[in-house]
């Protein structure tokens, strides 16, 4: 035996000597993803060659990092999602957040533009401008960004069926300024899958929606060709109870099915794969989710060039924006939730995120007020100008737990993305419910844990206060509704509805056939076409999806 392993075994037997004396508060310690979490990492736990496994920063396999020089030379983008109430209202908290200091724009849609609906639409009632921006036209959008240089600035929009409208619309607005397409930046998070399995904001069938989705892609790459295309997200997964592991392995096959279906519609991997991104969750298990960021970058590069055949390393990198975990705030005690926040910022950080979201201490009670969304920059700003983590390019690499842990969750990954090709893919996954039978069960295992007690929620299930002042919240403007319906019944009225109508009339014929549909939106959005007539005109050739009844 080695000098090292006569060390270690004495060294065992020496701790479990003293932990007869003060026992381990667990008879076994996990991660979230049910990983056994050991009481020491050694030498011993790290196998493999640094170039094979951890190469260098803004190389293959980029575990270290998309960027050789990552936030020495740039820190990472500071995009705070907003969006409430009307284009205006959100106008200005954009205004506030750039002059606070954010460098990214990130818009937060009402659910009615979320799903294709108008504000006007019977269907939008009681939500309209509630959790997000109400974006019904072009002329809408025009308020959202007046002001906004969008050369200078680039803008996420999380929208996803209802995508390619939107887009269309943000061009038309660039345009208008002077901007011409190729000059704009933003992503478009364009993702269905995950809204078929968690998120729930889907309009039409599978094979309609990777037709919208690759018609992005390809028109973008001859168009817009800074845009990033889509936002593969694994945030709404996790949100909605997944594991890390599950997280990681349910977004990558995502997103394996989405450059299988533009490689199958006869695009070059390499013409549309640079601009595929990211979004990941940053929950509570702070060393662990390092490590999934770490896995994840390492794994998509490998499925991109080993898988799809990829030659530009810029096919390989996997760029992400994260979110801190919303489903981890709590409505008891809100100020615990800044610190909550700062962990999960600080784990992103460290995991080498592009783009990052800092949750608001409120937002488990309402949307933000001003000052609460101030202090989430806030908090970004500190770890990025106070605490030195941004300093050294991927600083705890070479730990023999986080190399350890990498390497596992890379591991339970791959088991469940080679499951998933077995079944078909995640199209066929998701029809099957295989996605959501998984994150539901982990959901509530997580719930039994918290209810039990086994899983401590600080000021909720332990540590409480009875009787909590409540604290001030944000309130939106009641007349909301029907300043939108007014405003749309005028549009309606004044707009060439001869040009409307042929551009819809066009758009409907495109739509039966085969050819790419952005142009057709486009120009059905620049005549002032509402985000609900052109969303209808596809729900009448495509129909709408129903869930999959697992
Ligand atoms: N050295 C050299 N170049 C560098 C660099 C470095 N160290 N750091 C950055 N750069 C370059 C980049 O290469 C890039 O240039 P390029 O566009 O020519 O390649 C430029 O600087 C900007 O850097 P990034 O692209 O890294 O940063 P961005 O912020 O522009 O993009 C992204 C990040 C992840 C790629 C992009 O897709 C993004 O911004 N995503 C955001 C998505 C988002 O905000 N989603 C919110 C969803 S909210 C939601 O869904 C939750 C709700 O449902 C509750």
């Amino acid at each position: 035996m080695s000098d090292f392993e006569t060390r270690h075994q004495s060294w065992q037997a020496k701790a479990d000597k003293a932990a007869s004396r003060f026992p381990e508060r667990r008879e076994e310690f996990t991660t979230s993803s049910e990983i056994p979490v050991k009481r020491l990492y050694t030498p011993a736990d790290v196998q493999g060659d640094y170039i094979e496994k951890l190469g260098f920063p803004g190389e293959y396999p980029f575990t270290r990092g998309v960027q050789p020089t990552m936030y020495r030379s740039r820190f990472w983008t500071m995009r705070q999602y907003s969006g409430f109430g009307s284009a205006n209202e959100t106008n200005e908290r954009f205004k506030y957040l750039l002059g606070a200091g954010q460098t990214g724009l990130s818009t937060a849609f009402d659910l009615p533009t979320q799903i294709g609906y108008d504000s006007d639409d019977p269907m939008a009632k009681g939500e309209v401008g509630k959790v997000g921006v109400a974006i019904s036209s072009l002329a809408d959008m025009e308020v959202l960004l007046n002001g906004i240089a969008l050369d200078k600035v680039s803008t996420s929009m999380t929208i996803n069926a209802p995508a390619s409208v939107l887009l269309a619309m943000y061009i038309a607005v660039a345009e208008k300024q002077g901007v011409s397409s190729d000059k704009v930046s933003g992503t478009i998070q364009n993702d269905i899958l995950k809204e078929y399995v968690a998120r729930g904001t889907y309009i039409y069938p599978p094979a309609a929606s990777m037709r919208l989705i690759t018609d992005i892609f390809e028109y973008c790459s001859e168009h817009v060709p800074n845009w990033n295309t889509i936002s593969i997200s694994g945030y709404h997964i996790r949100e909605a109870g997944s594991t890390a592991v599950q997280e990681v392995a349910f977004t990558l096959s995502n997103a394996i099915a989405y450059v299988q279906a533009a490689v199958d519609k006869g695009l070059d991997v390499d013409k549309f794969a640079p601009r595929l991104s990211f979004f990941f969750n940053a929950h509570n298990n702070f060393l662990e989710e390092i490590c999934k960021f770490r896995a994840a970058r390492r794994m998509w590069s490998k499925i991109m060039k080993d898988r799809f055949g990829a030659k530009d390393p810029k096919s390989w990198q996997l760029r992400f924006h994260t979110q801190t975990g919303g489903s981890t705030l709590t409505a008891q005690q809100p100020d615990n939730n800044i610190v909550r926040v700062t962990m999960q910022a600080l784990a992103a950080v460290l995991g080498g995120t592009q783009s990052l979201h800092t949750n608001s201490k409120d937002e488990a009670l309402a949307l933000p007020t001003e000052e609460s969304a101030r202090i989430a920059l806030r908090t970004q700003q500190i770890i990025a100008y106070e605490s030195g983590v941004a300093d050294s390019v991927d600083p705890l690499a070479g730990s023999f737990y986080i190399e350890s842990l990498t390497d596992e969750i890379e591991r339970q990954a791959m088991d469940y993305i080679e499951k998933i090709d077995e079944m078909g893919g995640a199209v066929k996954a998701i029809e099957q419910g295989y996605m959501q039978r998984e994150i539901q069960n982990a959901s509530y295992q997580t719930q039994m844990a918290i209810e039990s007690g086994d899983e401590v929620v600080v000021g909720v299930n332990k540590f409480r206060i009875e009787n909590e002042p409540k604290p001030e919240l944000m309130k939106l403007n009641p007349e909301l509704e029907r300043v939108q319906s007014e405003r749309l019944a005028e549009l309606r009225k004044t707009r060439d509805n001869a040009l409307v109508n042929q551009r819809l009339a066009d758009l409907r014929a495109a739509a039966e056939g085969t050819e790419n549909l952005m142009p057709h939106i486009v120009a059905a959005v620049k005549a002032y076409a509402t985000l609900g007539e052109i969303c209808n005109v596809m729900r009448d050739v495509f129909g709408e999806y129903q869930p999959a009844q697992w």
